[in-house]
């Protein structure tokens, strides 16, 4: 539509700067309609149009955002690396029924002198915050600005993503923001393989070599309903799994709360199980709630993951 100079392309529009992006929310809340949030770095798969479709059933307006957000990567991560497609992203977000890409610029998001941060105290102690020392300062930092500039009513953040979905979480209460935080379960590709967009960087080698994480959680739900609750044990099987390819490097496997993310002994529980493997040069996480005598990998109901009411599905 013409409002704000946004581009139309097809019933998709993408809007690039700040600005239009704020007028835009405060023209659709003007109007009683319900805006739902998708934040995103792009090169978009099946995970990510799931959520989108997810918000389309949260929200009369959706909007994802696409931003390889630089203060989120260390100085020698994949900043650079990481894959871009924006022209393919806008034709998959129009298939799900998006109606605005915002995709603003790294000059609009952090002009010079910009020198305020969110950190979190505990949670980011964890798991990836361990081997990523700054990394969920990033993350904060660029949801609340993007929560202040597209105002939604409802956001929705992948599973697969756990630390991040929890962490986000507990920001939006702690800091009064009036969005409801959705999380949705990890889309997976037919063979198991959590969906990336780091996966566009797997040759066939290494792409066999990924499919460890997800069977390590799976033996790992074998094992727990066989009756395993040592979680010692389930961490060595794992790692022996994951080390049998010699292209992998483990950053982490643990077994922990899914709520505080502090290790466990033994499962008397649910607990999730998280895992942060190199598999060549590429860094790939995945997890599992793992809940004694019960379900299998991708059954798991996310909603439940804090028991908070807002957390819980309508359907
Ligand atoms: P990105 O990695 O692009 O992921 C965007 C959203 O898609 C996140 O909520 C992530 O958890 C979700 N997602 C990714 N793979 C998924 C899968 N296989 N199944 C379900 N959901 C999946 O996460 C980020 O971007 C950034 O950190 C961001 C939140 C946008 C801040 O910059």
């Amino acid at each position: 539509m013409a409002w704000f100079g946004a581009r139309r392309r097809g019933i998709i529009q993408t809007i690039r700067t700040i600005t239009e992006m704020k007028a835009w929310s405060d023209r659709i809340r003007q109007a009683q309609e319900t805006i739902a949030f998708v934040p995103t770095m792009g090169y978009f798969h099946a995970g990510h149009l799931a959520l989108m479709r997810e918000a389309r059933r949260r929200g009369n307006r959706v909007v994802v955002s696409v931003f390889v957000n630089p203060t989120q990567f260390g100085p020698k991560e994949d900043f650079n690396a990481y894959p871009r497609d924006i022209d393919r992203d806008l034709a998959m977000a129009e298939s799900a029924g998006v109606d605005i890409v915002f995709t603003p610029s790294a000059a609009d998001m952090y002009p010079a002198g910009a020198d305020t941060f969110i950190r979190q105290e505990r949670l980011p102690v964890h798991l990836c915050g361990l081997s990523r020392p700054g990394h969920f300062t990033g993350v904060l930092t660029v949801v609340a600005k993007l929560f202040n500039i597209v105002n939604p009513h409802a956001a929705v953040f992948g599973q697969k993503d756990w630390q991040q979905l929890a962490i986000i979480r507990k920001m939006t209460t702690d800091l009064n923001f009036d969005v409801d935080i959705i999380g949705h379960p990890t889309v997976r590709e037919p063979d198991g393989l959590a969906m990336s967009s780091r996966n566009a960087r797997l040759d066939p080698n290494l792409r066999e070599a990924a499919l460890c994480l997800y069977r390590s959680l799976a033996a790992a739900e074998g094992q727990i309903r066989n009756g395993v609750t040592d979680v010692a044990a389930l961490i060595r099987a794992a790692e022996k799994q994951i080390t049998a390819y010699p292209q992998n490097r483990i950053d982490y496997v643990r077994i922990c709360d899914p709520d505080t993310l502090d290790d466990i002994n033994t499962i008397t529980g649910p607990a999730l199980m998280a895992l942060a493997v190199g598999v060549g040069d590429v860094r790939l996480i995945d997890n599992t709630l793992l809940r004694p005598g019960d379900q299998s990998l991708d059954t798991r109901d996310c909603r439940n993951m804090t028991g908070l009411p807002k957390t819980q599905s309508k359907e």
